[in-house]
């Protein structure tokens, strides 16, 4: 599509060969709401599947047509079909499992985060490389409608150098849905503003420092902080914030983006949060400096969930067909952890923290 002249464009292309066999670890939530029914819209091949929770398994097999349910870890990387697997378990179970994955030399999926200590993931994206296999993170964000079309006009100098990146939500998240998620001490950054954080690199690179407040909602029941804002500076004019409140009872909610430039601004909502995990499509407006009061409306029709889930999977398929990386590979998503980490380490000791001090303090440690 053209938006004010320019090729936008919020839908996602698979590579040339996508019939892998794919195998899941983990039947939860995300897999049947978001994975599965992206993989069936676009015609992926999921052969098998295994949960700790057979039952789990089995229900996802017969609700989602997956021939073959696996009685354990090894039977499903023993198949001989089973060429990608999917890890989507709890995060503190993952980095154990993955490197059994890569150890079977399967390529992997991992979800975000992709280890719960900095260390354990660059020791899984080691181990991953080591094996010669691909691993992609779930950063699907980045294939977000807004995001993505964001990211095209921003990459076509549509608003000039960029200045000023804004995400801002304040909604009420259904925490019920993660049971585990309510229990950690961290809460926000680690599981939801990682996403964030994430499409800030894909838009902007990576910042060179990171200042972060963290806080609680009165009276909240989960342990961890569920109220943040993390300012991201870059070498140069740009300055990000992401601002983000869970506990936001009233119908005031909102989830939005602006990326303001010399040249004009991108502006639109992330429509997903309006009421997760269902949501709406996002919108996306844009006005170019040199037509003021004109704003141009992106007709974008893809979703968070599930359309941007088939984002890293169709990446991972390309990247094994073409010798090449994933564009959100275990490498770069090691980037978005350390931006992460960074942020908790700013809110704990209340200082402007570099990225590159939790690389240097993780491989002073090991
Ligand atoms: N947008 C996103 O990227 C997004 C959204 C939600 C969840 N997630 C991530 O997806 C992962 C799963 O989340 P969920 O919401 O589906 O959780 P969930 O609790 O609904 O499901 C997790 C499943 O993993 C199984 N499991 C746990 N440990 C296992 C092990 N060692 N071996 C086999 N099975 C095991 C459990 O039995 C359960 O069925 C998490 O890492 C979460 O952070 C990502």
């Amino acid at each position: 599509m053209k938006l004010a002249g320019l090729e936008v464009s919020d839908r996602i292309a698979l590579p040339p060969k996508s019939d892998y066999g794919i195998g899941l670890v983990g039947c939860g939530g995300i897999v049947n709401y978001a994975h599965l029914p992206a993989y069936q819209a676009n015609g992926l091949r999921v052969v098998a599947c295994y949960d700790q929770d057979r039952e789990a398994a089995e229900r996802t097999a017969r609700e989602h047509r997956i021939p073959r349910v696996a009685g354990s870890l090894d039977e499903l990387l023993a198949d001989e079909g089973v060429e990608i697997v999917d890890v989507a378990i709890t995060p503190g179970a993952q980095p154990p499992v993955a490197e059994r994955v890569a150890a079977a030399g399967k390529h992997l999926l991992c979800q975000k985060p992709l280890a719960l200590e900095y260390a354990d993931a660059v020791h899984l994206v080691t181990r991953a490389r080591e094996a010669g296999v691909k691993l992609a993170v779930n950063q699907q964000m980045r294939w977000d409608a807004g995001i993505a079309v964001a990211r095209q006009l921003i990459a076509q100098r549509a608003i000039g150098e960029p200045g000023d990146a804004r995400i801002e939500v304040s909604v009420r998240t259904p925490w019920h849905l993660w049971p585990w998620i309510a229990q950690s001490p961290r809460i926000e950054v680690l599981y939801h503003s990682i996403h964030y954080l994430d499409a800030m690199r894909s838009l902007f690179g990576d910042p060179v420092r990171v200042t972060a407040v963290h806080g609680r909602a009165p009276g909240q029941p989960e342990v961890g902080e569920t109220k943040t804002v993390t300012v991201l500076e870059y070498d140069g004019p740009l300055q990000a914030v992401i601002d983000v409140n869970h506990h936001n009872w009233t119908d005031d909610a909102y989830a939005r983006f602006r990326f303001l430039g010399s040249g004009g601004i991108v502006r639109g909502t992330i429509g997903l949060l309006y009421d997760y995990p269902h949501g709406r499509v996002d919108t996306l407006s844009y006005q170019p400096n040199d037509e003021p009061r004109r704003w141009h409306e992106a007709p974008l029709a893809t979703r968070w969930i599930p359309d941007a889930f088939i984002g890293p999977m169709a990446s991972l398929m390309e990247a094994i067909q073409t010798g090449g990386e994933p564009v959100t590979s275990g490498a770069d998503n090691l980037g978005t952890l350390r931006v992460v980490h960074a942020a908790y380490r700013s809110a704990t000791e209340r200082r402007a923290v570099n990225p590159a001090e939790i690389a240097a303090m993780a491989s002073a440690t090991t």
